[in-house]
């Protein structure tokens, strides 16, 4: 039986640090496990220039902990009004890893987000041209749609159309939520890959339920069916490269998540590899951790592998840690499901 693992240090495909007292709060976390984050511009006001995503990486490299070398990798807000020489501009002097899509009104922070797909082709144009991806937050804001048919129905309406319009746009299907989502994904060539999540991997929608409301499990796209977590866990643990860790992780002060209209985010940075970690050894996956956490991701940025590694060990009884933290004047929990957790990093 495997209880320990080592692996190249993994990279966060998707994150989320805020600003202020919230990065210096949130940054330590994530530093201690990954090397590099794609970091995401959903800050209000949103990242939209590059002087903009200049300055926020001098306060994440700034809020860096002593001797840590965590590189943040920039990403650009599109809004109805990018300009597509701006990404031209941008794209010269390597200032976004990634340019992202949230439709308006689909997520935290996403009110200046993209109004209708068309409103954007003169910009995806340009990133086809130049081979800049399209980090896509895919879900419907039809308040007709059904919430949790949010993901399938983008598909269908969003991305195949505009997949046929773009045949060699970058694509990344951020944290997948769905099987017909797993199921698209396997479908497209090597232009469409996709981030997957630690808690979709651990979480049903159950679990939002389980015990009484939990706003705690609560993120968008809103975690799904056991079916659905099937393919998630199938797609994550099989190998192959289109599908690579995206933590998403989200913090939020407890109050804004402890109110009517709790924020949606899952803040999972510290339990978040664990988590991973745990669900390969229970697929029996285990040698194929390190592709999905550190060389698949890397591979598609066009980035070569960390060059140091990590340990984890799996212990006998469940970890447990400080599950509540200060930001500034604020509380934040970390992710801590009914599933126990027995990994955790040494090394
Ligand atoms: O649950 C989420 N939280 N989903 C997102 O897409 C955004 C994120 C956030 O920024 O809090
Ligand atoms: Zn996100």
């Amino acid at each position: 039986m495997n209880t320990e693992i080592t692996i190249i240090r993994p990279d966060d495909w998707h994150l989320h640090l805020r600003d202020g007292k919230m990065l210096a709060a949130v940054l330590p976390y994530t530093a201690k496990i990954y090397g590099r984050a794609i970091v995401m511009p959903n800050l209000m006001p949103p990242i939209t220039s590059v002087n903009e995503a200049e300055e926020y990486r001098r306060r994440i490299i700034a809020a860096r902990p002593e001797g840590s070398n965590f590189e943040p990798l920039m990403t650009c807000y599109l809004t109805d009004a990018t300009d597509p020489e701006d990404i031209r501009a941008a794209c010269a002097v390597k200032a976004f890893h990634a340019v992202k899509l949230f439709p308006a009104g689909a997520t935290t922070n996403s009110d200046n987000g993209v109004t209708s797909i068309k409103n954007v082709y003169p910009v995806l144009e340009v990133m086809q041209e130049l081979g800049i991806p399209l980090s896509v937050h895919g879900e419907v804001v039809d308040p007709e749609v059904d919430i949790f048919d949010r993901e399938a129905v983008f598909i269908e309406k969003v991305l195949i159309p505009l997949r046929k319009d773009f045949p060699e746009l970058k694509i990344i299907f951020e944290h997948l939520t769905c099987k017909k989502a797993v199921d698209y994904v396997l479908d497209q060539d090597e232009f469409t890959v996709a981030t997957i999540t630690p808690h979709h991997l651990v979480l049903t929608r159950n679990d939002l339920f389980k015990g009484g409301m939990n706003p705690y499990m609560y993120c968008l796209p809103v975690a799904k069916t056991f079916e659905d977590r099937k393919a998630l866990r199938e797609a994550a643990t099989s190998g192959n490269e289109k599908f690579f860790l995206g933590t998403d992780s989200a913090p939020h002060a407890c109050k804004n998540k402890e109110k009517e209209g709790a924020f949606a985010g899952i803040f999972n940075a510290p339990t978040s590899i664990g988590y991973v970690t745990q669900v390969f050894e229970r697929c029996g996956e285990l040698p194929r951790l390190e592709g999905f956490t550190s060389i698949f991701g890397a591979r598609f940025y066009g980035l070569s592998p960390n060059g140091s590694t990590i340990t984890l060990t799996k212990r006998d009884e469940p970890v447990s840690m400080n599950w509540l933290f200060k930001a500034g004047e604020d509380e934040v929990k970390i992710f801590n499901p009914d599933t126990p957790l027995y990994w955790e990093l040494v090394d």
